[in-house]
């Protein structure tokens, strides 16, 4: 239902079209009976200025924002929250009553409340693969959830050695090369590269060395069973699927916009493939 008073939020990417977000937020608009609507903003990133000064004007709620935009927006804020600041990105907009722009970020909660029943009481040690801002959320998320110890190995280690000088003591970094032997001791493996996306390449590592009480979990939902995924499942391995950190991020961002805090509905998982089928 779409009234006159209807609440208006959306994601800005470049593309967009690939977004889940729409189908994500509508879904609980419509289960939860608000007058609202969520959108689709394809914005290039030069328009980005001009579009965040206008969206105010237009009455918008706030919007979400993915590649390429979360770092690109900072500069437009009048306001970011703890997270925010540390991780260097914005995935959540609010657009308070008095017209600031508050900037948010909750891709770590998400990530942590996705894998967060399933890691109960195993927080020594983590394994994360990838340096860019997935990463760095994830991290982040790590350190604040009580893990012992974070591993980070990047093909570029130069960036690998960046974020953990940022975030101190916790996070060490190996060489690429010596992925498969630093899963021995590991609770929790996390593959935040982009490899195992559908039209790029899997991700080669080998799970010998990995506990068989470990958890793996991949931040690649395209597809939703990435070769990694099926390998560990394959092998006994207990994995969560990156399709329930979008879920969980999205819960904090519609709570903000439209007043109620959502539900992970056990029907919204087989809404999302569904939509994820249409694109
Ligand atoms: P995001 O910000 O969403 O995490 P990104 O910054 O493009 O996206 O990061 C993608 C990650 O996948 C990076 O860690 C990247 O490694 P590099 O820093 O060396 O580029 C990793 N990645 C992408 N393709 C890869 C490949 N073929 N082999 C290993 N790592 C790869």
């Amino acid at each position: 239902m779409l009234s006159g008073k209807g609440k208006v939020a959306g994601v800005i990417g470049w593309p967009v079209s690939h977004s889940l977000s729409p189908a994500l937020h509508n879904f609980w608009l419509n289960y939860y009976n608000i007058d609202g609507v969520y959108i689709p903003m394809p914005v290039k990133p030069e328009e980005l200025p001009e579009v965040i000064k206008v969206l105010p004007k237009l009455g918008i709620r706030g919007f979400n924002l993915t590649l390429p935009h979360k770092e690109l927006v900072i500069p437009y804020l009048d306001f970011m929250d703890e997270d925010a600041k540390f991780i260097g990105a914005v995935n959540t907009v609010l657009i308070a009553n008095d017209g600031t722009i508050q900037g948010m970020n909750t891709d770590a909660y998400g990530f942590i409340r996705n894998i967060q029943p399933h890691i109960d009481g195993k927080k020594n040690k983590a394994v994360v693969l990838g340096a860019g801002g997935a990463a760095k959320a994830i991290c982040y998320g790590l350190i604040k959830e009580g893990f012992g110890e974070i591993l980070l190995l990047n093909r570029t280690q130069e960036k690998a050695e960046e974020m953990a000088a940022h975030f101190g003591g916790r996070v060490h970094v190996k060489s690429w090369d010596t992925r498969n032997r630093a899963l021995d001791w590991a609770d929790l493996l996390v593959n935040a590269t982009s490899l195992g996306m559908e039209s790029k390449e899997p991700l080669e590592i080998s799970l010998d060395m990995l506990p068989k009480h470990a958890v793996v979990t991949d931040i690649v939902y395209t597809p939703l069973q990435t070769p990694l995924l099926k390998d560990a499942k394959g092998r006994g391995y207990l994995v969560v699927d990156g399709l329930g950190m979008l879920m969980h991020q999205a819960v904090p961002a519609f709570r903000v916009w439209y007043g109620i805090k959502p539900e992970i509905l056990p029907e919204l998982r087989p809404h999302l493939i569904k939509a994820q089928g249409v694109k």
